[in-house]
């Protein structure tokens, strides 16, 4: 008998991985759980079952956390926050790296734990989740050390509420909680309704580790006492979940002043060309889409094949399906385990039921149960709901491209930007498609990579903040020190109306490199402190911010400019500034009514300088992921920015906010500051004579209290950046939730004035990060 013969007449053996040890732990702790407050676990409430979606067996009862749950555990948490501070980064580092080492020793019993009660394959959950939860304890016990040495001048946040799903249940508790608590912050974390058991083994690892009480609280509970942690008094709020409850969670934390990030979902893009290892690229796809049953957030779950190679690139995927094994997720040889509960079965079953494509099922066996086959769908159309919604189950769709600038255009037809494939053995094709995706991660002949020191997150509806390296460390802290008073709104001068008064100038808005009549042609008397005219400011409306929209995102070719010509462009506006210091110091004297139009004017050229300088610096790093490849973190601009300008000092607030922005290939659309909107208008002469190419920056004045939400709401808007104090931070990040753009509001004036008021904090503001993952050695 050959091997050969062997390999083909061999029946399948199961290798199921032995429950006893998790089941034993599950029954130590009663099989009724509290949740974990103040480094106890309280007695059981009012309880759930959680149940193995394999079998269908109830694995323990879970406690309903209430809001009183939630106020206790946010309470014990306030408590705790301020002695895990002082402890400093090398104190914290110690308990980070002794959560690490607790979980690479109890690796067994929390894979085969998470493998229970989620469906994941025990192969996964052995060889991915848990190894990477290890990884990011260590990653960041490494920062704690550091902290203080790396980052000065930061500080924890507080209080941070942590709200995670079912997919990846231990690995997104690790993800909120290590940067979290290596900052020196605490946490109440409500783990997924499905999946909370790995969560409160974490909460036994964290009294193991002898981690200070109150520093760690978890509370288990469904929608409802997640909706009850966003809504305590926590100083940030970090969720991973749906799109759609991503947007109410922005609208529940909407004017409440702390911080948030979203990782929301996705319906990312793996694109096949031609010239592609097609072998490896089927390979690569049985992990984008098949990897934890396609229940992740970035699974390559829209297959965009070239023509050329489609047909043959069917086959073998439909023969590779046929192999997959489905089955008892503890089996070790299982490559799709069960879906993590009947409900969300159905689900995919409806969807794939109502779609109008041709519909492949893999040949291979699925047991009965919360089971559903590997499936591949084509000939839908690019609108089809299949294309454009997350299914969020073992269902790949499929569509051909003829050239690279189709595949891009189909790759980036979504609302979702968290990541994409590319496959190609040119490296030509491949490193010219990827930073034309728009994604938060781009994986080249490549999927599903992850490491803690990669910054991982999305664009546009996929959410926004990062997780993951430096880049995620902001998510986690603030620069120190008190925050300045909040600015008030400065009041225009008054004047005699009745008065004839001779009328300087009419300003314009400026739109797309032109002077623009307002849409509405109302324009307002703006008066000099003693009553006198000076002129005339353009009122503008709803349709005007839409023009300027249009010109901004008309003005696209910006990004690509290179930053050393951007550069250049800043050099020339501050030259040309510098040129006419004492005509610009005269008009800002005679507005505001002050002396401080020089120093003003002088400090203005300073910012653009300082921007030219930073034009071609702020352009990201090579992260150091323990697998072949380099994982580049890259810096992006945001694309469109809205911009509310300040009150006072009316050039300066006004450049400030552009001229981070536009250096770094942003679009801007500014509303000038209110009291004073002439040195905007002014202002507009300046950039016509330095090379800006038109809708680069696009000038508005008029009530920004009209114009604001207008802007926020604004599909095309990618952020909104207010330091306005007339504007409604509530009222505009309420808004920004329809594409989830970034928003950005900042209300003290300390926040744009002086050193404050230039440097990292406004060229982090202005970009996203870009995680390109690209083969590199051996
Ligand atoms: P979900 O977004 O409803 O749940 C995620 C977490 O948020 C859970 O802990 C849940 O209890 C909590 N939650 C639900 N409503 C909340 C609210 N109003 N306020 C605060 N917390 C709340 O996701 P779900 O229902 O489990 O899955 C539905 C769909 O969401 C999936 O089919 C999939 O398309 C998508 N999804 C995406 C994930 C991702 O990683 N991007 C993860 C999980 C689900």
């Amino acid at each position: 008998m050959t091997v050969k013969h062997l390999f083909e007449s061999m029946d399948y053996g199961p290798a199921p991985e032995a429950a006893g040890d998790a089941l034993a732990w599950i029954t130590d702790q009663g099989a009724r759980f509290g949740h974990l407050i103040d480094g106890a676990f309280a007695a059981p409430g009012q309880t759930f079952e959680t149940r193995n979606p394999a079998t269908g067996e109830v694995l323990a009862e879970i406690t309903q956390g209430t809001p009183e749950d939630v106020t206790a555990a946010v309470a014990a948490a306030r408590r705790a926050q301020p002695k895990w501070d002082k402890l400093g980064g090398k104190g914290r580092a110690r308990f980070l790296y002794a959560l690490a080492r607790l979980v690479q020793k109890h690796s067994r019993l929390l894979a085969v734990l998470e493998t229970m009660d989620s469906g994941k394959p025990i192969r996964e959950a052995r060889d991915i989740d848990i190894p990477l939860v290890a990884r990011h304890f260590y990653h960041h016990a490494g920062m704690a050390q550091l902290m203080e040495a790396e980052l000065p001048g930061r500080t924890a946040l507080g209080v941070c509420g942590q709200v995670i799903p079912w997919n990846f249940p231990l690995l997104m508790l690790a993800w909120k909680v290590a940067p979290a608590l290596a900052m020196g912050n605490t946490v109440v974390l409500k783990p997924a309704e499905w999946t909370p058991l790995t969560a409160l083994c974490f909460a036994d690892l964290c009294q193991q580790a002898g981690l200070p009480k109150g520093v760690v609280n978890i509370v288990t509970g469904d929608s409802a006492t997640g909706a009850a942690v966003v809504a305590a008094e926590v100083d940030k709020v970090a969720f991973t979940g749906s799109t759609d409850v991503g947007r109410k969670i922005r609208e529940a934390t909407a004017g409440r002043g702390i911080a948030l990030t979203l990782e929301l979902g996705g319906k990312s893009p793996y694109i096949v060309f031609e010239d592609a290892d097609l072998d490896s690229a089927v390979e690569g796809l049985v992990d984008a889409i098949w990897f934890n049953g396609g229940q992740v957030c970035c699974a390559g779950s829209r297959l965009l094949v070239q023509e050329g190679v489609a047909e043959t690139f069917h086959n073998r995927l439909r023969a590779r399906m046929d192999k997959l094994r489905v089955g008892d997720p503890l089996d070790k040889s299982i490559d799709v385990g069960a879906i993590v509960d009947p409900v969300q079965k159905e689900r995919i079953a409806a969807l794939v039921d109502a779609s109008g494509g041709w519909v492949y099922r893999a040949a291979c066996e699925v047991p009965a149960g919360c089971y559903y086959p590997p499936t591949l769908i084509a000939g839908l159309s690019p609108a089809d709901p299949l294309m454009q919604e997350e299914i969020f189950g073992p269902v790949l769709v499929s569509s051909t491209f003829r050239t690279p600038d189709e595949a891009v255009q189909m790759a980036n037809n979504t609302r979702y930007g968290l990541a994409a494939s590319v496959w190609s053995e040119n490296i030509n094709t491949a490193l010219d498609v990827a930073p034309k995706l728009v994604a938060g991660v781009v994986w080249v002949n490549g999927s599903n990579m992850f490491d803690a020191a990669a910054p991982f997150g999305g664009v546009r509806e996929s959410g926004f903040g990062r997780e993951g390296g430096w880049e995620g460390l902001s998510a986690y802290t603030k620069p120190a020190g008190k925050r300045g008073a909040m600015a008030k709104p400065v009041a225009p001068f008054d004047g005699a109306e009745a008065e004839p008064q001779p009328v300087d100038r009419t300003a314009k808005l400026y739109i797309g490199g032109k002077q623009a009549r307002p849409d509405g042609g109302y324009a307002q008397n703006i008066y000099d402190k003693r009553g006198k005219l000076i002129g005339q400011a353009p009122i503008a409306n709803r349709k005007d911010v839409r023009n300027a929209v249009e010109a901004a995102r008309g003005a696209s070719g910006w990004a690509g400019a290179s930053a050393h010509n951007r550069a250049q462009v800043l050099y020339y506006i501050g030259e040309n500034l510098a040129a006419r210091a004492e005509e610009f110091a005269a008009g800002i004297d005679r507005l505001t009514g002050g002396k401080g139009g020089k120093a003003e004017v002088a400090a203005c050229v300073d910012r653009f300088f300082t921007y030219a300088g930073w034009a071609d610096k702020f352009d990201g790093r090579v992260a150091q992921a323990p697998i072949r490849g380099l994982a580049v973190a890259l810096r992006e601009p945001c694309g469109v920015i809205g911009a509310l300008c300040p009150d006072e000092m009316p050039l300066l607030g006004l450049v400030s906010l552009v001229a981070p922005a536009i250096a770094l290939g942003n679009r801007v659309v500014a509303v000038a500051s209110e009291p004073f909107p002439l040195a905007a208008t002014d202002f507009t002469s300046v950039l016509e004579t330095s090379d800006v190419p038109g809708g680069v920056v696009n000038i508005l004045t008029g009530p920004q209290v009209d114009l604001a939400p207008v802007l926020a709401a604004h599909l095309d808007v990618d952020a909104v950046w207010s330091f306005s104090p007339r504007v409604d931070a509530a009222k505009v990040e309420r808004a920004s939730a329809g594409n989830l753009k970034r928003t950005w509001i900042q209300t003290t004036a300390r926040d744009w004035q002086g050193a404050a008021g230039e440097g990292r904090a406004f060229l982090e503001a202005a970009t996203e990060v870009k995680t390109v993952w690209v083969p590199y050695g051996a």
